[in-house]
């Protein structure tokens, strides 16, 4: 058969919707300046699908870096891969006030979070190693699993008891291998906002012999006291043996690190194949990060902010009744009963009535029947858009457990169950 004609016959699971989209559920166009409201179909909307937590995407001292930094040394420069000619002072300088603030000796950048922690994983085991890691990790990580030749353990999320059984596990083969073991958990989970929980992992170290590799891309500027991450926060930094943020979320920016101990950063800078063989970060990212971690630094009113519109949303749905799961983190997962169907025609709704714009998740990223509205708050937001938020989402609340979205079948099998069919 030929390649092509079998992939487009079976789309994937989001491909196979891209025939009824027109941008608006997939490829949405957000327009305008990065802020709470923006346009979307010639409409104002209020956003929170951002990832911006604080606010810092168009800060005026961050849009005066950029440009200045962009005029100063255009897109280009440096040229290469960091090892041959795409290093200068600056990337040094970000690397280091970048570990300094994490309590880490030093670090790396990696010039996108997704193949940089792949990249970071494959370098740091071999065949004989395992890695054991949370059911519930992103996508990024899954994909550096994929490029391990050795064994991989999963534990079911965040559950402590089974981990201690996949290190007794992993403990045994590497015991015969002679490898080691590497447990990899997120700081913050993207989905649920749930924190990976530090403080166990890491008093499993009193017993077993491995090393810890944190992907904080949630928690660095949200959470601990300074805004160093969900290690802070638990107090618990000192245990993450690896600790791995992208720019991506609180420095509303490209590109992301690792920091860790002189040894063991040193040893991956000459072996992380995605960095020696790939351009390294061009300078206007590298000096508008600076500018963005030295605000993030000394802005503490920033993070501050985030949280009183954090706390405000929270316990907002959960005074109204909102299921928002267990999060403990400014990701804020509200969960609904529904079919995918449903799912569709309220936001459209949400969209087109209320103005209001967030991320939908259904179906299979969820268990059958639930609907997940994922709200990602920022400092940029008032106490007003909250409120607008919550109104807008106890009346589309009413209409769904109504049946108002169902589908003619559904809205004929809820009748079935109301009358006792
Ligand atoms: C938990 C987590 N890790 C890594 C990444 C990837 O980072 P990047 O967008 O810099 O590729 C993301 C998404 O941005 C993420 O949510």
């Amino acid at each position: 058969m030929d390649l092509f004609e079998k992939l487009l016959k079976d789309r994937g699971h989001l491909g196979s919707h891209s025939h009824v989209d027109d941008n608006y559920y997939m490829f949405p166009k957000l327009e305008g300046e990065i802020a709470p409201r923006m346009m979307f179909k010639g409409k104002e909307m209020l956003t929170w699908s951002l990832n911006n937590y604080l606010g810092l995407a168009n800060h005026i001292e961050v849009r005066k870096a950029d440009a200045q930094a962009a005029a100063n040394w255009g897109l280009g420069y440096p040229m290469g891969a960091r090892m041959m000619t795409g290093n200068s002072d600056h990337h040094e300088q970000l690397e280091q006030e970048l570990a300094t603030f994490v309590g880490k000796e030093t670090g790396m950048l990696l010039n996108f979070g997704y193949q940089g922690i792949m990249s970071v994983i494959d370098a740091l085991v071999d065949r004989k190693d395992v890695i054991v890691y949370d059911a519930e990790a992103h996508a990024c990580i899954i994909d550096g699993l994929r490029l391990h030749i050795g064994k991989r353990f999963v534990y079911p999320h965040n559950d402590i008891d089974n981990l201690e059984t996949q290190l007794r596990r992993a403990e045994r083969l590497t015991r015969e291998s002679g490898g080691g073991i590497l447990v990899i958990t997120e700081g913050v989970f993207g989905m649920s906002g749930n924190m990976g929980d530090l403080k166990s992992i890491i008093r499993l170290k009193d017993k077993f012999n491995f090393r810890l590799l944190v992907d904080d891309a949630h928690g660095f500027g949200t959470m601990g006291a300074t805004g160093a991450g969900a290690g802070e926060e638990q107090n618990s930094q000192e245990g993450i043996d690896i600790y791995f943020s992208t720019f991506a979320k609180s420095m509303a920016s490209i590109g992301a690190f690792i920091a860790g101990s002189f040894n063991i950063i040193d040893h991956l800078k000459y072996n992380i194949r995605s960095q020696i063989f790939a351009k390294t970060l061009p300078m206007p990212l590298v000096i508008g990060n600076l500018k963005r971690l030295e605000l993030l630094r000394s802005n503490p009113g920033l993070k501050d902010q985030l949280w009183v519109i954090v706390n405000a949303i929270q316990s907002g749905l959960k005074d109204k009744g909102f299921n928002i799961g267990s999060t403990q983190s400014p990701v804020t997962p509200v969960l609904l009963n529904g079919t995918t169907y449903e799912a569709m025609n309220m936001v459209r709704d949400l969209r087109n009535e209320y103005s209001i714009f967030c991320s939908v998740i259904a179906y299979p990223v969820v268990p059958k029947g639930v609907i997940m509205l994922r709200i990602i708050p920022t400092a940029v937001h008032t106490l007003e858009d909250v409120s607008q938020t919550i109104s807008a989402f106890e009346k589309v609340k009413i209409k769904l457990d109504a049946g108002f979205y169902a589908s003619q079948g559904e809205k004929a099998a809820i009748l079935a169950k109301k009358e006792g069919l």
